[in-house]
């Protein structure tokens, strides 16, 4: 109890301080720490123009993830909740749409209840809800949106759909100063985009993933290496747990193939990485005499050489990026390239791109780890976003439904490829 209290005190102050530092610098970080300590007669006093704060409620189950968190408008997040599925997920082999939906019914409630709570807002004290509608799992984004709509019938607020990905590539203005346009290269669970975002809802798309995601990828190979069986990857997603094993091997043990080296576009393919982690995986486990349940000994180096193939393809795409966007004019002297999305919570694949954008002049930003992967937050400052310039709520939210898959932006994938751009040397 003295422990809880003393734990309360030290926050408050160390809250107290963040919050006097984020009023200092305007639009500045999302001061993440805050979150639980603000009280209702702070949320409402007036922001530094004098105006009353506006607050959005994001909600997120387009995945595995239930998320919900309440930001205000210099981009502050007063609160957030979030209930992850990735331990049932990874135990299960895989995400089961049913059970993943079973998971958002089961946790969206309180979730949400936990990040008003947190936030020490009322229903009618925000300004609006957001709510990702697109794209994701089908069974998920019902959940989200039913809750949604439900909240909006009893309080009477309006309703702001959301693109899971436009989401995604927005999140680092709540950061940082990031003005349009400005390059975005997206690489989560279900999708790889590379992408100009030019306003809140405009993008120009200018390479998709043409077959698994990054995301799969990293699952399928964690899943085939049976890595969930050792006790430092329990809890942890493919990804995350390829990430911990290579920082222990040597990215050039093991030999992947090129991909799509002919082909002039910015398109992603993923398959025959996944396909070659597979192979090398079998070689070795026969080699080693590997029992069934066992991570192979060479483990590390599998993962770091894997590692090292995803870094290289991402990066030679994002090069022909930079040179098309170059030749366009599409972004400004001064650029910025933002990475997000669950993959990108990877400090190894930063560290590799962050040498490409200083190859080509650029300078990269990345949300934090816990913002690159799902939340509630990306969702609310999206629906914040659209919000400020005074749009993108539905009139009659009964009419809002789910997509499954829908497009991000207005694809001129071809245009890159109709300009033939040969790519200088690569230095990793
Ligand atoms: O964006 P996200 O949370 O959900 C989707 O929108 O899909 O991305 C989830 C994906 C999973 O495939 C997970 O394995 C991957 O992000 N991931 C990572 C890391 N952390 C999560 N991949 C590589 N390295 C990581 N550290
Ligand atoms: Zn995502």
């Amino acid at each position: 109890m003295l422990l809880s209290i003393f734990r309360r005190v030290s926050y408050c102050k160390y809250a107290q301080l963040k919050r006097q530092r984020h009023l200092a610098a305007r639009k500045t970080a999302a001061n993440y720490d805050l979150n639980a300590f603000s009280s209702a007669s702070e949320n409402n006093v007036a922001n530094e123009e004098g105006r009353r704060r506006r607050l959005v409620l994001g909600l997120e189950t387009s995945c595995d993830d239930t998320g919900a968190a309440v930001v205000d408008d210099s981009g502050t997040i007063l609160g957030d909740a979030l209930n992850s599925q990735t331990k049932t997920h990874v135990e299960h082999g895989g995400i089961i749409p049913p059970i993943a939906r079973d998971l958002h019914q089961k946790h969206i409630d309180s979730v949400v209840q936990l990040a008003l709570e947190r936030a020490s807002v009322s229903l009618q004290e925000l300004d609006a809800i957001a709510v990702t509608v697109k794209p994701g799992l089908a069974l998920s984004l019902k959940v989200g949106l039913q809750h949604a709509r439900m909240l909006v019938k009893t309080s009477g607020l309006p309703l702001i759909p959301i693109h899971h990905m436009e989401a995604h590539a927005l999140t680092a203005r709540m950061m940082e100063r990031v003005e349009f346009p400005f390059l975005v290269l997206l690489a989560s669970g279900g999708h790889c985009f590379l992408t100009v975002a030019r306003d809140v809802s405009d993008f120009l798309l200018l390479g998709t993933c043409l077959d698994d995601s990054p995301g799969e990828a990293f699952d399928k190979t964690a899943r085939q290496m049976k890595l969930k069986n050792l006790p430092s990857c329990s809890g942890l997603s493919g990804g995350a747990s390829i990430e911990l094993l290579a920082r222990d091997g040597n990215p050039k043990a093991f030999q992947f193939p090129q991909i799509m080296t002919k082909l002039p576009d910015c398109n992603f393919s993923f398959s025959g990485i996944k396909t070659a982690a597979r192979k090398i995986i079998d070689v070795e486990e026969k080699r080693l005499n590997v029992s069934p349940s066992a991570v192979v000994p060479s483990a590390a180096d599998i993962c770091a050489s894997f590692q090292y193939a995803v870094l290289h393809h991402l990066a030679r795409r994002l090069q022909r990026g930079f040179l098309f966007c170059e030749l366009k004019g599409l972004l400004p002297k001064e650029k910025t390239l933002v990475v997000s999305g669950g993959v990108a919570s990877n400090a190894y694949l930063r560290a590799g791109l962050q040498k490409v954008c200083e190859q080509n002049s650029c300078r990269l930003v990345c949300p934090p780890p816990h913002l690159c992967t799902d939340n509630g937050i990306m969702i609310a400052w999206n629906g914040m976003e659209k919000l400020l310039q005074g749009g993108g709520h539905e009139e009659n939210p009964e009419t809002v439904d789910i997509e499954a898959t829908c497009p991000l932006g207005r694809d001129i994938c071809q245009e890159v490829i109709d300009a033939g751009i040969k790519l200088p040397r690569l230095k990793l």
